[in-house]
């Protein structure tokens, strides 16, 4: 009988990607998928170490784990991704029910690892040695992509594609460059045939991911292919409705690419720009080598050019040293911007990091918290009134499946189907029976009502 896996994944849209490519390797290698992961024989942890917080949900279950294979002789465990690079052999010694940690860089490897395990070998790692010094890919790494599995109709609606690995901005706070490595283009020909790939398998929706998206240069033949490029290339394919794009970085983010956004149908409203702070000084110890001035620009500029600009940020609060008054600018910002939503987060140090090495983390967790609730007030009011505007408008949904929120006073949450708009909000309606019909497809949704996080609407018909 085949073994079964189950992966668990914690991270960003990078991981989500990176585990549903493991998953079919390891189909393609005879194994199945586990629903549950009480009942597999491998469990796999992708995992995150973006915040501390972060681990600690990885490592609570890793405290599980020595009693769980007492209870099942012969589980293996496998921790995978930025974790795994970032903490490596430690981890196999302070976890000894561990069989296999191994990193992001590694993952082409992690079916021979795991079948390695089962034929009776001890704990395995793989890590990348000297990763920041790489300046390819190792073959079977892009082979975990091109190879991807999109067999006509097993693919969803939606699907991630990446188009760079790794980030060279080395933001002072942040862990990722040192466990994803240097920034490298994929092919423009790669990216372009996997999204062609996808599409004929019945896709409709793809997001191009890196993490500086916008600095995607592809040295081909004789030239470089700029993100602009890029996103012209493919959203030229047939029958591709809807493309995005994430995470973008606010400097290099060139005029051609609001443009291509302007001017390429299939490209959506939807800019993800995380600005972490509105206070200069901090920007500067954060290293993020741009002024709220000029960050402010490039929002109008793209306001200017792209039709109904849709923005999401990205903000730390209680970095080192941030006084009230560097808060206060942080919140002005958030005001002046009007962002659709942000995503807040609690300054983590990181060891390792220019921060953590030498900044006193001296915000204290009280404080943290405050200018976390703060910041978050503000910006459901602002998200509140943006969504007030909504109401009476039809607008184009991509249906992805049941609802979680119910509309407020609507008792039967059965029938509620959920999708976002082109400029990423979020969307609710009764689908009065037809949910299996409808998830994947684009409808169009009348807005009758709305709340800070959801426009709640009305099925008018299919688009
Ligand atoms: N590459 C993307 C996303 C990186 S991680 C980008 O640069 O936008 C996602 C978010 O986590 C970051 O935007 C940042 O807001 C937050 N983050 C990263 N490191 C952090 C840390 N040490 N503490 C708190 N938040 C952090
Ligand atoms: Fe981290 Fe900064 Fe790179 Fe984003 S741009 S991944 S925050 S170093
Ligand atoms: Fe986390 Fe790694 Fe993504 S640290 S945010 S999973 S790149």
């Amino acid at each position: 009988m085949a073994a079964k896996v189950h992966i668990t994944t914690f991270g960003c849209q990078m991981n989500k990607l990176d585990s549903e490519l493991v998953a079919g390797e390891l189909l393609g290698d005879g194994f199945e998928l586990a629903g549950l992961a009480d009942a597999a024989d491998v469990v796999v942890f992708n995992t995150c170490s973006v915040r501390q917080h972060a681990e600690n949900r990885v490592l609570t279950c890793l405290g599980r784990l020595a009693k769980q294979k007492a209870q099942r002789p012969g589980l293996v465990a496998a921790l995978v991704g930025c974790m795994a690079q970032r903490q490596g052999a430690e981890l196999l010694l302070q976890f000894p029910a561990l069989d296999i940690v191994c990193g992001p860089g590694e993952l082409h490897r992690l079916s021979g690892l795991i079948k390695k395990v089962r034929a009776g070998a001890s704990q395995q790692l793989a890590v990348t040695e000297r990763l920041r010094a790489r300046r390819e890919v190792p073959a079977g790494l892009e082979e975990l992509d091109v190879s991807r599995r999109t067999a006509k109709g097993s693919c969803k609606a939606q699907a991630y594609v990446r188009v760079m690995r790794g980030c060279d901005k080395f933001c002072s706070y942040c862990v990722v460059p040192s466990v994803r490595g240097r920034e490298i283009s994929r092919p423009l020909e790669h990216v372009v045939d996997e999204v062609r790939r996808l599409v004929e398998a019945g896709c409709i929706e793809i997001t191009l991911l890196g993490q500086t998206v916008n600095s995607y240069c592809y040295s081909g033949d004789s030239r470089e292919v700029s993100f602009a490029e890029l996103l012209r290339k493919v959203g030229a394919i047939a029958a591709l409705e809807r493309l995005r794009f994430v995470t973008s970085y606010p400097i290099g983010f060139s005029e051609d690419i609001f443009r291509a956004m302007a001017e390429v149908p299939a490209v959506c409203n939807y800019l993800h720009l995380p600005a972490q702070s509105g206070s200069g000084r901090i920007l500067a110890a954060m290293n993020r080598p741009y002024t709220v001035r000029q960050y402010l620009a490039l929002i109008e500029q793209g306001r200017a050019i792209v039709p109904d600009l849709s923005l999401a940020g990205d903000f730390i609060v209680g970095f080192p040293g941030e006084s009230e008054q560097d808060f206060e600018e942080t919140v002005r910002l958030v005001r002046a911007v009007g962002y659709k939503n942000c995503f807040i987060f609690k300054y983590s140090p990181r060891p390792g990091t220019a921060a953590a090495k030498r900044l006193k983390d001296d915000v204290p967790a009280e404080v943290k918290r405050r200018r976390n609730n703060e910041l978050l007030a503000v910006q459901e009011e602002i998200s509140r009134e943006l969504h007030r505007a909504f109401i009476g408008q039809t607008v184009e949904v991509l249906v992805e499946g049941p609802s979680k929120s119910a509309r407020k006073g609507r008792a039967d949450r059965r029938h509620q189907l959920t999708g976002r708009t082109r400029g990423d909000h979020i969307v609710v309606f009764d689908a009065s029976g037809k949910a299996d019909e409808l998830t994947g497809k684009l409808v169009h949704v009348k807005i009758v009502d709305t709340s800070a996080l959801t426009l709640f609407g009305e099925l008018v018909a299919p688009a």
